[in-house]
């Protein structure tokens, strides 16, 4: 199997998890030879890695493993870039030796930030010339790339919220921690469908629910747009609704991605009291949902949901979701034995910090 050095994101635990859950969900045989902050190494069977890096939430750059013995060129001028994550051999004349060899001439591009280039530099650079990615002993070839453009071009969606609208990144996570595979895919409180739209574009069926007319309205218009613009084959369906009552609303599903309700926009950063008292509110709110959620999601069936704590001006307030689990049934589903959920995932001037969970039943 070849091998490839995968480029993690910022939460690279997230980024990590999300590849092996996007991995097995396939049956993808798979084998992960070690991993840093930044970089995964994978052994896999063969896989078209553009369309890979597309569905992928988490992941920057991936490249493919070669031996420097064994690089041949076609052409005698090349244009090559070098990003390193920590080598542990002199890249640079390591590559040289092969040009010498090769009798190419290689034309350096450097970075223009740090040692590695970003992922909209190193689209950029593809078009012309290679760029090599090193890590520890292995030198490797970029053959895919995060672009950020395709994710700009779908949040000009017509109907957006930034107080209701979850990152595209972080709703691609989600639908792949839930080990979604062409199946039925729920978004119970699915705000202007972001989670909806991703998996659409990864062939799921969908189902958003969510207790706004207005917000459903527009979570129509904006699947309509999409459909026009990217052309989807999966169905979706939109449910005015209360998730609270489940089981009036949907059945047979196979996973979850959500992120729920996590109480008010805080402008400011609220007392400790004011987020204890939303806090009880949530919680009930969860427990309530995932009560449902378990008559009508497939005994296999896998959720992968985000828990709120709130920022206050002494303290983060969270919730008991121990007890919730424990009331409602649901496991914590660590199907990744080096890395146990709930995984934060926080931005420095975000009022809401938010836990990842996967759980099964
Ligand atoms: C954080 S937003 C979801 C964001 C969404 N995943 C997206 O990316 O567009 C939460 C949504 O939950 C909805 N909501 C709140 N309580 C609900 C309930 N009991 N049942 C269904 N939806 C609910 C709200 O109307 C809101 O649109």
């Amino acid at each position: 199997m070849p091998s490839y050095l995968f480029i993690l994101g910022r939460d690279y635990k997230l980024s990590l998890l999300e590849i092996v859950a996007y991995l097995k969900a396939r049956k993808i045989k798979h084998r992960l030879r070690e991993y840093s902050e930044k970089v995964a190494v994978f052994s896999l069977d063969n896989l078209d890695m553009k369309k890979l890096i597309k569905n992928l939430g988490g992941c920057l750059k991936i490249a493919k493993v070669i031996d420097p013995d064994s690089i041949l060129f076609t052409k005698n001028k090349v244009r090559y870039a070098i990003s390193d994550y920590g080598s542990n051999f002199n890249s640079l004349k390591k590559l040289k030796d092969v040009f010498k060899r090769e009798k190419v001439k290689g034309i350096l591009k450097k970075a223009a930030r740090k040692k590695q280039m970003m992922p909209s530099e190193s689209i950029k650079f593809m078009k012309k010339g290679t760029e090599f990615v090193l890590f520890k002993d292995y030198l490797a070839r970029v053959v895919a790339v995060f672009d950020p453009k395709e994710h700009e071009g779908r949040d000009r969606k017509p109907k957006y919220d930034f107080k209701k609208v979850i990152s595209i990144r972080l709703a691609k996570i989600l639908i792949n921690l839930s080990q979604i595979n062409k199946g039925l895919l729920l978004d119970p409180f699915c705000g202007y469908g972001t989670v909806l739209q991703e998996a659409l574009l990864m062939n799921s069926n969908v189902i958003g629910v969510d207790i706004d007319r207005d917000v459903i309205r527009d979570a129509e218009t904006n699947l309509r747009w999409l459909k026009r613009k990217y052309g989807f084959k999966g169905h979706y369906k939109l449910i005015r609704g209360d998730s609270t009552k489940l089981r009036f609303l949907v059945k047979n599903v196979d996973s979850v991605a959500t992120e729920p309700y996590l109480g008010p926009f805080w402008k400011q950063l609220p007392s400790k009291e004011r987020a204890k008292e939303v806090m009880d509110g949530l919680e009930e709110l969860y427990f309530e949902f995932l009560k449902e959620l378990r008559i009508v999601l497939k005994k296999e069936g896998k959720v992968a949901i985000i828990v709120p704590k709130i920022r206050t001006k002494n303290g983060v307030v969270g919730m008991n979701f121990k007890r919730i689990l424990a009331k409602t049934g649901f496991k914590v589903d660590n199907f990744f034995n080096k890395i146990s959920f709930p995984v934060l995932y926080a931005n420095t001037n975000d009022r809401i910090e938010r836990e990842i969970y996967v759980l099964r039943q």
